[in-house]
């Protein structure tokens, strides 16, 4: 794009030649902190964002409280792993940023959903598989695990399909469909549908905010009534309160995210977080 003033421009890939590196946290911190707060066993936190967890993300996104190295930080809950790769780090701060465009948003969410991906596929068993070489016969490996079902939940969570596919062209797609009522911050269930054979598969719900956690525990409640057994959510950014929600009403569901955010606010927005995430990825506002 000639001309163009995006942040992908203003910041481009680390990995282009000639290009320097702005990843972020690289920047000098001049006053280093202690280690962060150690991991809290239990999820009694609010949406006010009062716990150790939510205390430790607070400090690590204050401009003046700089985290000391490079993230992630240490996940603070036993059910979230949080992003390590350099890149996801460096396409979230594009992806936060409120002048990237519609087009770098969307491409920015796939590429951080297929890096989620690797991350959350990290652990797929493997059997042996017989191979012929053009030169002999040798024994590789291929997955054995479950079939994979990606169930994005509508709308923003259709950004992280293609990206999770372009690692997993195999799995099969479902869609939940929910929004959260503004006033009780609440979700609404108007869609369901998922492939049969529920209990032979593994699930991936993808949406790319988890806030209050209404909606992912809405989802992963659905799914669990239709029979799933193995479910994990990828998100790109998750709140403290989102986390615990979700870890108090499904604590076997582990959380792959890019970043866990400060708080919410009033109206349940993540902060600092990237914005409404289906408007943004949509054009709808
Ligand atoms: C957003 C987001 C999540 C939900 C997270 O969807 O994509 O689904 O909010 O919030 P929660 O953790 O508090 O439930 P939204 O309801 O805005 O619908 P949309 O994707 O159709 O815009
Ligand atoms: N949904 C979004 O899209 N963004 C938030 O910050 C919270 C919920």
């Amino acid at each position: 794009m000639t001309g163009s003033s995006s942040a992908r421009d203003r910041h481009p890939d680390p990995a282009a030649p000639g290009t320097p590196d702005d990843r972020p946290g690289a920047a000098p911190d001049p006053t280093p902190r202690a280690t962060p707060d150690p991991p809290s066993g239990t999820t009694s936190g609010t949406t006010s964002g009062t716990t150790s967890a939510s205390r430790s993300a607070s400090d690590a996104h204050r401009p003046d409280r700089a985290p000391a190295t490079v993230p992630p930080a240490p996940s603070p809950y036993p059910t979230l792993a949080l992003a390590r790769h350099p890149l996801v780090h460096h396409k979230l701060t594009l992806l936060r940023d409120r002048h990237t465009s519609t087009k770098i948003f969307k491409e920015l969410v796939d590429e951080i959903a297929l890096l989620l991906a690797y991350e959350a596929t990290g652990d797929l068993p493997l059997e042996p598989a017989p191979v012929e070489t053009p030169l002999e016969p040798t024994v590789g490996y291929r997955v054995s695990g479950k079939k994979l079902t990606l169930v994005p939940i509508l709308r923003a969570g259709l950004g992280m399909v293609d990206g999770v596919l372009r690692l997993v062209p195999g799995a099969r797609v479902g869609h939940v469909g929910l929004y959260r009522d503004h006033d009780t911050l609440e979700p609404v269930d108007y869609y369901f549908r998922v492939p049969g054979d529920v209990a032979e598969r593994d699930f991936f719900v993808l949406d790319p905010m988890l806030a209050t956690g209404g909606s992912a525990t809405s989802a992963v409640s659905s799914l669990k009534r239709a029979g799933a057994r193995r479910i994990r959510l990828l998100c790109i950014v998750a709140a403290p309160a989102g986390v615990e929600r979700l870890a108090r009403a499904h604590p076997d569901v582990r959380v792959f995210a890019a970043a866990l955010d400060r708080e919410l606010n009033a109206q349940g927005y993540i902060l600092p977080g990237l914005g409404d995430a289906g408007d943004r990825l949509f054009g709808t506002r």
